[in-house]
């Protein structure tokens, strides 16, 4: 199908008007995202819109009219509720559904089998015009395909519809951003099922006590039953693995930083303020402190992420609160709900190769008053977790002791005979490590604690350290303290080693280094004068 670029103008929304009374579909600008629009009452038009987006029957559709009057007139809903009255005073024309009981007109494929319809008064002047002049109600979800960020521009939409529907009317950028609020008046208590800029404190003004549908925030179980059936679906994702990150600027900043000096193949979607900052590459989202702009940026933020062509995009997790849960919707969804949430406190990151004395560092900083949140007793915690004994037993096979605990022998000989193994175990034991590591953090005492962390890079805790501290010593060396304190082969040592980070690579990722290769004197005046330094700050 040849799809037609229509624009503004008396003829081009006349052309655009023809095609939807003969059950074709019209691409249309509103205020919030460009719709994918068809005659709603004609049951096999609507059809069409599913087909061209790829979206599942069972998800209704927004119908949208030019005038309040229209709604009775066309015989769209079966009773107005009242509440419904002061909402479209207050905010029709403009991003609000609302969802009330569905007339007898609504076709099935409009309403995907529910006995109520979703309806809403857009605010474009062009949405209005086609609106007026085909005399039609249009019923429209969003015209992205289905999964992919809603479209705010006519390029979007080219992109996702063209050579699937007959035209596509181009408004200019979408002001809003993000879709329209959806609230339902159909059962009970009003409830919002999809926030958007007009928010619940907004909607609270005008008619009293309104609830946040469990669906807004947090992922269902699977089984739950969902109110609106659009959130139980996979949506707005780029191809990159997005994850959200919470926490305060700097520490979003560092933690971006750390990724991509890692070399991870990464990038950040983040505030304008921060782009200056980041050395990944980054896609921005508007000013830190206007939501407004945030909603307006978004969706194109997430189509423009995939043109960066890396693996995982970090992203500056937003407030639930006001506009910012209509941002958080959204991105929660993008980040299929991984969230990542920083710590609170100052994290110095303590490593070093084995045998560079690492430990001895750990134990002067601890004299300092540091408390240290130790990984090697972590680990062993870590494997008395029901969960991390059975994905072992999985992983290695028979490595219970007959009292039902960890034969740590026998574990560490299958680990570590392989690299495949060793990442394996890694990848079993390490989340929980973390995890109970940042319990110990929280609770421990002051705001800066140190975490005393061989594998601290294996662990992927390096990227939430405010400040690494990397204990080097030359190779020989760190050979004659390993062959004395464990009395290892001198081959078995070396393998070890060769398993382990550079030089070249500690240099680069650690903040500040201390080579530990003379005598327990100049180890703790080096570390006085790196406390003084860098830590006590
Ligand atoms: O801003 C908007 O609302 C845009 C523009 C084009 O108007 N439209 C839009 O439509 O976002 P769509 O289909 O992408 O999203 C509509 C959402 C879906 O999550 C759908 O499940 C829900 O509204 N919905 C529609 N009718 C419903 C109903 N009767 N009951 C519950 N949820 C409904
Ligand atoms: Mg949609």
């Amino acid at each position: 199908m040849n799809t037609l670029h229509l624009t503004d103008t008396t003829e081009d929304i006349r052309t655009a008007a023809d095609i939807l009374s003969n059950g074709g579909l019209v691409a249309m600008p509103t205020e919030t995202v460009y719709g994918l629009a068809a005659d709603a009452l004609n049951g096999s038009a609507v059809k069409r819109i599913f087909e061209a987006k790829g979206r599942p029957m069972d998800n209704p559709l927004i119908v949208h009219v030019a005038r309040f009057e229209d709604i009775s007139r066309l015989g769209l809903v079966s009773e107005i509720p009242e509440k419904a009255l002061l909402l479209a005073e207050r905010f029709w024309p403009g991003p609000l559904t609302i969802i009330m009981p569905k007339g007898k007109v609504i076709p099935d494929e409009v309403s995907a089998g529910l006995d109520t319809v979703a309806v809403r008064i857009p605010s474009h002047p062009v949405a209005q015009r086609l609106l007026r002049v085909s005399g039609l109600a249009l019923a429209a979800p969003s015209a992205n395909t289905s999964g992919k960020p809603s479209p705010t521009t006519a390029e979007h939409v080219a992109d996702d519809m063209d050579g699937r529907i007959e035209a596509i009317l181009d408004g200019g950028a979408c002001g809003v951003g993000v879709e329209s609020t959806v609230l339902t008046l159909a059962d009970g208590t009003p409830r919002i099922l999809r926030p958007g800029i007009i928010t619940r404190e907004q909607i609270e003004e005008v008619i009293g006590e309104t609830l946040v549908d469990k669906a807004v925030l947090s992922q269902l179980e699977s089984g739950e039953k969902v109110a609106s059936p659009g959130m139980k679906y996979k949506h707005y994702a780029p191809e990159a693995e997005v994850i959200l990150i919470r926490g305060d600027d700097d520490k979003y900043i560092n933690y971006v930083n750390r990724a991509y000096r890692r070399g991870m193949s990464a990038a950040a979607l983040c505030y304008d303020e921060d782009a200056a900052s980041i050395l990944a590459p980054c896609v921005t989202m508007g000013a830190m402190s206007d939501e407004e702009s945030q909603a307006q940026e978004l969706f194109d933020a997430l189509r423009a992420v995939d043109e960066l062509g890396v693996k995982t995009v970090y992203a500056h997790c937003p407030s639930t609160e006001g506009v910012g849960m209509a941002l958080y919707n959204r991105m929660i969804r993008a980040a299929a709900f991984r969230v990542i949430d920083l710590p609170t406190k100052r994290i110095i990151g303590l490593t070093g190769q084995t045998g560079a004395g690492k430990s001895e560092v750990s134990r002067l900083l601890e004299k300092k008053g540091l408390p240290v949140v130790s990984a090697d007793k972590a680990a062993r915690e870590a494997v008395e977790d029901e969960s991390v004994l059975r994905g072992l037993c999985e992983a290695f096979g028979d490595i219970l002791l007959p009292d039902g605990s960890l034969d740590r022998r026998r574990t560490a000989e299958i680990a570590f005979s392989t690299p495949e193994n060793t990442a394996l175990l890694n990848s079993i034991t390490h989340p929980v490590i973390k995890r109970l590591m940042l319990e110990e953090a929280e609770s421990a005492r002051g705001d800066t604690v140190v975490f005393d962390a061989s594998q601290l890079f294996e662990s992927g805790e390096d990227l939430i350290c405010d400040l690494i501290i990397g204990v080097v010593a030359d190779r020989e060396t760190r050979i004659r303290r390993l062959l004395e304190r464990d009395g290892l082969e001198r081959s078995e040592i070396e393998r070890r080693m060769s398993a382990q980070y550079s030089e070249e690579f500690f240099g680069t990722c650690c903040d500040d280094i201390i080579v530990n290769d003379g005598t327990a004197a100049e180890l703790a005046a080096a570390v006085d004068e790196l406390y003084e330094r860098s830590v006590s700050r």
